[in-house]
This record gives C-alpha cells, sequence and structure tokens, in this order.
C-alpha cells in the first residue's frame, strides 16, 4: 500500500482579519512586514461585512513602493488552505510574496489574499470621511463592519504597528458611534 505524501506547512501572510480572527489551527505565527504594499479599506464585501445590496467596506493591499505593511504570518498546514480560500473569497486571490518576521534576517515565502483592483467588488478609495461613514452603517453574515475596523485597528496596536488609514478611520468610526467626544476639527 502506497502512503498518500503529506504536503508541507505553509505559511500565510494576514493583513486583515487573519490578524485576529483565527478560525483555522495554526501551528506558529510571527508578526511579520511585506514591503511595497499598502493596507486600505478599498475592497467591497458581499459576503461578510456587508451584503450584495448594501456591500461593506474591508481591506486589500494596493501597490504602493514607499509602504510597509505589518501583519501576522500564521504557519497552517496545507490542507487549511481550503477553508482559507472559502473564507477569503469575493475578489481575493491568491500571491505568493516573501515577508521578514519578527526574527532578525527571517525572510519567508508566505501567501496572501489581495483583491486587485479589477476585481467586480472593489470599491477603491473615497475620502476618509465618506469610508467611515460607510463602514458605520454596513454589516453582514460576520457581523458588523465597524467591528471588523475595530478589532483590525486593535490587533495593529497591539503588535506595536499602529497603521495611519485604519487608525483614522477608526478616530471617525468611534465619533460616528459617539464613543468619544471629537477630537479633531
Ligand atoms: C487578510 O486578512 O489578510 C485579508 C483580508 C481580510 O480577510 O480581512
Amino acid at each position: 500500500m502506497t502512503e498518500t505524501p503529506t504536503a508541507e506547512p505553509r505559511w500565510v501572510f494576514g493583513y486583515g482579519s487573519l490578524i485576529w480572527h483565527i478560525d483555522f489551527p495554526v501551528l506558529a505565527t510571527r508578526p511579520a512586514r511585506l514591503r511595497g504594499w499598502a493596507r486600505r479599506f478599498w475592497q467591497g464585501s458581499h459576503d461578510h461585512r456587508g451584503t450584495p445590496d448594501a456591500p461593506g467596506r474591508v481591506v486589500t493591499l494596493v501597490p504602493d513602493g514607499t509602504a510597509v505593511c505589518v501583519g501576522a504570518a500564521h504557519q497552517v498546514e496545507a490542507a487549511t488552505f481550503a477553508h482559507l480560500d472559502r473564507r477569503e473569497k469575493n475578489g481575493y486571490l491568491q500571491l505568493t510574496v516573501e515577508v521578514e518576521t519578527s526574527r532578525p534576517a527571517e525572510r519567508i515565502q508566505a501567501t496572501t489574499y489581495v483583491a486587485a483592483a479589477s476585481n467586480p467588488a472593489f470599491l477603491g478609495p473615497a475620502p476618509l470621511d465618506a469610508i467611515a461613514a460607510h463602514i458605520h452603517r454596513a454589516a453582514g453574515p460576520s457581523g458588523g463592519n465597524a467591528e471588523y475596523l475595530l478589532e483590525l485597528d486593535a490587533a495593529l496596536r497591539r503588535l506595536g504597528a499602529a497603521d495611519a488609514h485604519v487608525a483614522c478611520l477608526a478616530v471617525r468610526v468611534r465619533e460616528l458611534r459617539g464613543e468619544r467626544a471629537a477630537s479633531r476639527r
């Protein structure tokens, strides 16, 4: 009888909900940095934080030569990608990237999920106030869009890597929720 060879574990680089919403088995996790990409709330969500009629806004990566996107690299069994592919649908496609981990000089090949500008759910840029208002009102099967934003902001702060785009949106959404006195003019 021949044994089926077991595929080697692989790494997935998460920069959005894959940092803080871990609904899959993980062998190891390390903070990681991806150079040349910026995290932006430019992707529409029809399936998690919105609906087809009222999409939410979630993060994708956009090319930016000067940017460094901090996230989390998770080592997972190869079979876990079946779950990740189902979860990260609605415009996201796998991309292989090289990330720097928190270990000195360590570079690893990781799969990340990127929703390109060509996908039908892509919403693209908008003024921050408009994005915040959109996130404030949207909700989908996975919960409120604001929860997604605020959990991501908190997770990035725990990593010591607050992201200005995310943090500015979080301030605005908290204002809209009446959680904090307006802190800007
Ligand atoms: C990611 O987290 O890496 C992809 C986007 C998301 O699921 O929020």
